[in-house]
């Protein structure tokens, strides 16, 4: 079983807080990422899908058709978008990292053909990510 990963972008706002909890209990539990006007990320998407080289092409998907996928079904959605409030697969989501390899996980799972979604690993700033592997 081989692994192969592909790298996309997106750039996107959001805020993170609980609806019912007083404006002083969301900044202390999310701190700045609990700001009013919203702040953005440059997020770096990695889609790791696993499977076997064929024999002929020695290749398990065509990387090119997979960044199309991945772009049409996921990125183009989310790209200089609000998390909070415009993007249909994240309605009613608390957008953080973990939430969102969550929801992209199981958004781009029934378009893979010929190879198989073996994890999403986001990165929200250089230094924190969060991954996902369907269970
Ligand atoms: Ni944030």
């Amino acid at each position: 079983m081989v692994y192969l990963t592909r790298r996309e972008h997106f750039n996107a706002a959001h805020r993170l807080y609980h609806p019912h909890w007083s404006d002083e209990q969301n900044e202390a539990v999310f701190g700045k990422c609990a700001n009013k006007n919203y702040h953005g990320h440059n997020y770096n998407l990695f889609v790791t899908v696993k499977g076997e080289p064929d024999p002929n092409t020695g290749i398990i998907v065509n990387l090119k058709d997979l960044s199309k996928l991945i772009q049409s079904v996921i990125t183009d959605k989310l790209d200089h978008k609000n998390l909070n409030i415009e993007v249909d697969f994240l309605k009613g989501i608390m957008p953080s990292t973990e939430n969102i390899v969550k929801a992209i996980f199981n958004e781009l799972k029934p378009h893979l053909k010929g190879c198989e979604l073996h994890s999403i690993r986001l990165f929200e700033t250089e230094n924190n990510f969060a991954e996902y592997f369907g269970l």
